[in-house]
């Protein structure tokens, strides 16, 4: 039997969790068999940041990126790898430019999305460049801010047009507040956008060909924001909520990445989707964290055992010709959509792959949760993340919730024996 071992490379910043439970997760799983019973092993190492030659040969066959997006050093080495060497990336630095929400919103719009209204505004003081101040005397217009705020209507939201972690983003309900907050920007760049006085909140994570469609409370702290509950979407909604996520990703081929939407009378509004970084810690996706990490290692073994070549290119023009269909209803797009989306992901291929060759990854990831290496990881990342007294707390909360995914994720797996 032919044997090939596949290194995957994690470029980290500041994350411990979700790579201990990746790396352990890998380690478990063992070697997994391929087409014509070739045999192909896992390692995982984490990426130093060290010179390097253009010419070099990097030894990873994949690598995850969770911090290309700040930092130049790894970034360039991300291009060279992808460039030069053919080396797998989640997520490619080749579509960092589209990684803001800005890009992101013109193409949803584009392509019949419900986005809501959204203005882009120049910064309120000039950024800190010599030419500027002649550049913005000479072609700036003065422009009528209240105008804009009026037509869009109160409330509205003023964010970063490149936001994250909630910088920046003011609700503004009034002429006196907007000029607040825009006077606050100071050099960021600023959207105002439509306030969507929505029912629900879903937000999901993709990963691959996977989806989780999760009940988010942006108004809780960060430990409560996702909640658990599987039923508050109908089957239409949810299924419309997941070919977004896969719309967005495979337009952009991002292949780990969390969608926004807002549900209003069961319409759909996508308000962030471009996220270099998706929160894939275990205080906050706690219930759903197993599932994370489980879909990370299937997609990752799936592109390395199946030679899934990654893509630099992106193909806009298929999706822009189901934009411009004549007389296709939003249904009809979102249709056309997903085919596209399933096609770049390879959903079926994914599926069938994950039934041959992973049958007993459910067994593995629910025997680590369900063990003492998940409790002393959880332990551990109570400790590194919160106040010592208010660790007790949170170890019993986590642990509350994991444990109802052990209970609901043992139940689900007997079920299918
Ligand atoms: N158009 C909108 N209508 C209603 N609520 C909005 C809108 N835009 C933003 N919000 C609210 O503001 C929050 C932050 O906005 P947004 O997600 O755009 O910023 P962010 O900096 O990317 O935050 P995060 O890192 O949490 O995703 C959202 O979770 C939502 O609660
Ligand atoms: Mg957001």
């Amino acid at each position: 039997m032919t044997g090939t071992r596949h290194l995957i490379g994690l470029l980290l910043g500041t994350e411990e969790d979700w790579p201990s439970a990746f790396e352990e997760i890998l380690r478990r799983l063992g070697p997994v068999a391929g087409a014509g019973g070739t045999r192909h092993t896992f390692d995982c190492e984490r990426i130093a940041i060290e010179p390097f030659s253009l010419r070099a040969r990097p030894r990873y066959d994949l690598a995850i990126d969770r911090l290309a997006y700040w930092y130049y050093h790894p970034r360039e080495w991300l291009k060279k790898v992808a460039l030069m060497d053919g080396v797998y990336l989640l997520n490619s630095p080749f579509t960092f430019q589209s990684m803001e929400k800005h890009a992101a919103y013109c193409a949803m719009m584009r392509l019949g999305l419900k986005v809501p209204e959204t203005v882009l505004v120049p910064y309120k003081n000039p950024v800190d460049n010599a030419r500027y101040a002649y550049t913005a005397a000479r072609y700036n217009r003065p422009f009528d801010l209240d105008a804009i705020a009026r037509r869009i209507g109160y409330p509205l939201f003023m964010k970063p047009y490149d936001g994250g972690a909630w910088r920046g983003v003011s609700r503004v309900r009034d002429q006196a507040e907007l000029h607040a907050a825009y006077d606050a920007s100071g050099e960021m760049l600023m959207h105002l956008q439509q306030a969507i006085d929505y029912d629900v909140f879903a937000r999901s994570l993709s990963v691959g060909a996977e989806t989780m469609v999760m009940r988010f409370q942006p108004e809780q702290p960060m430990h409560l924001r996702y909640a658990v509950d599987h039923e508050f979407l109908s089957p239409q909604v949810g299924a419309e909520v997941v070919t977004i996520g896969r719309l967005v990703n495979a337009f952009f081929r991002w292949e780990l990445n969390s969608c926004e939407t807002l549900v209003k009378d069961g319409e759909v509004y996508p308000i962030d989707y471009a996220n270099a970084c998706p929160d894939l810690a275990l205080t906050s996706l706690h219930y759903y964290f197993p599932w994370a990490i489980k879909a990370l290692v299937k997609w990752c073994v799936f592109t390395l055992v199946t030679g899934r070549q990654p893509r630099l290119d992106t193909d806009t023009g298929a999706f822009f010709a189901i934009a411009d269909r004549a007389g296709a209803s939003y249904a009809d797009k979102l249709a056309g959509y997903r085919q596209l989306a399933d096609a770049y992901f390879e959903t079926e291929r994914y599926d069938d792959f994950c039934a041959r060759s992973l049958p007993h990854l459910d067994e593995v990831v629910l025997d680590w949760a369900a063990g003492p290496a998940f409790d002393g990881l959880l332990i551990e990342t109570v400790r590194s993340t919160y106040p010592a007294h208010e660790h007790d707390h949170f170890i019993a909360h986590l642990r509350g919730l994991h444990g109802l995914w052990v209970r609901d994720e043992t139940t689900r797996v007997r079920r299918h024996q």
